[in-house]
């Protein structure tokens, strides 16, 4: 395994608690577009500029030693943009995932893929199976990526799994608890082996719920597993935002009361 190369600043990461440490940091990374508008230039170069800052985010997590962290990369609403953009960004997921499996393999980070298959360019698939494969036996950071995701599409996909399980006795539609939903979110809907990697782990309880370009929205991103997230809204364009930006979140985070629905202490 290979530390990434510090910071340009030679900023370290903080020291946080670990009782205060998030576990799950879900990252929006918004403000692309804008970012290049603001400099004259196409939407698609905002996004290859937008591939810099996560790489910058996973090194900064990896450093923070961060159990998990989930970048929304493609929604299941993006389809709605130009032809030529979806295109750009199914062909530039597959290119990067390429380009830089290697880094993070050996940065010990664990890729996993969440996302309803349907739809996505069976090219980009296979890049997210291999890199899911090449991966599978690091023990670091959890790398999160959400390709053709969608948070109510991810629990549809866990009630029809539990409808079929209940038309076969094998549940109790009854008896089915918050636990039996959780189980059974798995990114979103396979065809190719009715689940995704085997022994893909649950995604756990988001923790800190990050989204950068100054929008305050949680735009149907890991809906189930936000219920107590806490949001940290940065004003930063995606294309902006290093990892010093996570490492002051998660030192906001660090400063915030967690009440899970309780009274305040
Ligand atoms: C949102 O900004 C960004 C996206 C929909 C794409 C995110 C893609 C990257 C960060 C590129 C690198 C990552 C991978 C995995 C290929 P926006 O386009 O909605 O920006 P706007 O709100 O300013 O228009």
């Amino acid at each position: 395994m290979t530390a990434p190369v510090p910071h340009r600043s030679g900023a370290r990461p903080p020291t946080i608690d670990a009782d205060k440490m998030p576990r799950h940091v879900a990252v929006v990374m918004d403000g692309n577009g804008r970012w290049a508008a603001a400099r004259g230039l196409p939407r698609v170069e905002g996004h290859r500029a937008g591939e810099t800052a996560l790489v910058e985010v996973v090194a900064g997590a990896v450093q923070l030693k961060l159990p998990w962290l989930s970048v929304y990369a493609f929604s299941t609403e993006n389809w709605r943009r130009s032809p030529a953009e979806v295109s750009f960004l199914m062909g530039y997921t597959r290119q990067v995932l390429r380009a830089r499996r290697d880094l993070f393999h050996s940065w010990g980070v664990r890729v996993i893929w969440s996302g309803e298959q349907r739809r996505l360019w069976p090219s980009v698939v296979r890049e997210l199976r291999e890199a899911e494969v090449l991966t599978r036996n690091n023990t670091g950071t959890f790398l999160n990526l959400c390709v053709n995701y969608g948070g109510r599409a991810e629990i549809a996909d866990a009630v029809r799994t539990l409808a079929r399980e209940a038309a076969i006795g094998q549940v109790d539609a009854a008896r089915i608890t918050e636990d039996d939903v959780a189980a059974r979110l798995r990114g979103g809907e396979r065809t190719f082996d009715g689940g995704g990697l085997p022994g893909r782990p649950n995604v756990p309880d988001v923790d800190l719920f990050l989204r950068s370009s100054g929008e305050r929205r949680i735009s149907n991103f890991l809906l189930w597993q936000s219920a107590y997230a806490e949001l940290v809204f940065v004003e930063e364009m995606w294309p902006d935002v290093d990892r010093t930006v996570l490492w002051r979140a998660v030192e906001e985070y660090s400063g915030r009361s967690r009440r899970f629905g309780g009274p305040a202490s």
